[in-house]
């Protein structure tokens, strides 16, 4: 039983800013550091922090020893990734003065992944596990559709959300998470609720994880519906990797046979822990801290609406 992430890996180039560059505009920023991050190395480390065996697949290529050092101090296993004589992925990502980012993504080692690879990694992977997959690596519906044939649940998170996204076998997919813009663009609707109902209606027998910022989540099921609220953060200092946490410390949850009520207030709290430091994986806590905070009280108590059909 384990997760295995066909994931992405970047390195992220992060410049502090007072706001975000305007078009035509040349500025100095505060400060820059280099970070191991990518969606799919944070939901990894994420996940490989609740306890959970993580194997992380995928292409890395030059520079990437810190993304190596990060998923090794994480506990992540190494066994299925491949090193590539090329640029790896990276990111731009500046952050404001309110703890905000925006990214540009550089796919790099990301989006070389070839059929055979996907292959090899699926050998490994059996009706037990959970794989996990990002909109930051190519062959996507390749991936999609090799695991529902081999019966292996997958999971995907559609970001960064593009036009392609919508010709994906997602009503294959045992969960999909999305945020709730890449909900809106992925199905259309005006409010959270239109999402959810068109989401519901368009993968009928997929989980829906849908994330709403500072609204909380809401998981559909089955016959399970779940709204989870948010937690009383002191102060934002960087919101990067917020996502990938609450999206890693859930699906860790569901591996580990957790009540999804019980998955998302953990998930809920890791991620108000991500966004009090700055950084990508290694703003993310392991499950003592989590466990903590819950236990004392510290970020308040999530306002849950929990309905069984
Ligand atoms: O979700 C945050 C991540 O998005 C960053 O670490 C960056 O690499 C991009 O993939």
């Amino acid at each position: 039983m384990k997760i295995v992430n066909l994931g992405s890996l970047n390195v992220d180039h992060v410049y502090r800013v007072d706001h975000f560059l305007l078009p035509g505009e040349t500025k100095a920023s505060r400060s820059m550091t280099t970070n191991a991050g990518g969606k799919g190395l944070n939901q990894s480390v994420a996940a490989a922090r609740t306890g959970v065996d993580v194997y992380h697949a995928g292409y890395y290529g030059h520079g990437s020893e810190i993304l190596i050092d990060a998923l090794s101090r994480a506990h992540v296993k190494l066994d299925l990734l491949e090193e590539k004589d090329m640029p790896n992925g990276h990111a731009i990502i500046q952050v404001d003065d309110a703890g905000q980012n925006c990214i540009l993504l550089y796919g790099g080692t990301n989006v070389c992944l070839t059929e055979e690879y996907v292959d090899h990694v699926l050998d490994e992977c059996t009706k037990d596990d959970i794989l996990l997959l990002q909109n930051e690596t190519n062959l996507l519906p390749y991936m999609i559709e090799a695991a529902a044939k081999r019966g292996i649940p997958a999971a995907m998170n559609a970001a960064p959300m593009d036009e392609g996204v919508k010709n994906y076998p997602i009503g294959k997919l045992r969960y999909l998470i999305v945020n709730e813009i890449e909900g809106a663009a992925l199905a259309g609707g005006d409010t959270f609720e239109e999402t959810m109902a068109n989401l519901i209606a368009a993968y009928p027998n997929t989980g829906i994880l849908l994330t709403l910022g500072s609204a909380g989540a809401w998981f559909h099921d089955g016959d399970r519906d779940i709204r989870m609220g948010c937690a009383k953060v002191p102060q934002v200092v960087d919101t990067t990797a917020a996502g990938d946490t609450f999206l890693g410390y859930f699906l860790a949850g569901m591996l580990q046979k957790l009540d999804p009520a019980q998955a998302l207030q953990r998930a809920t709290f890791a991620s108000a822990l991500t966004i009090q430091k700055p950084g990508a994986a290694d703003s993310i806590p392991n499950v003592n801290e989590v466990e903590a905070v819950m236990a004392a009280g510290t970020l308040g108590t999530l306002a849950v609406e929990d309905n069984h059909a």
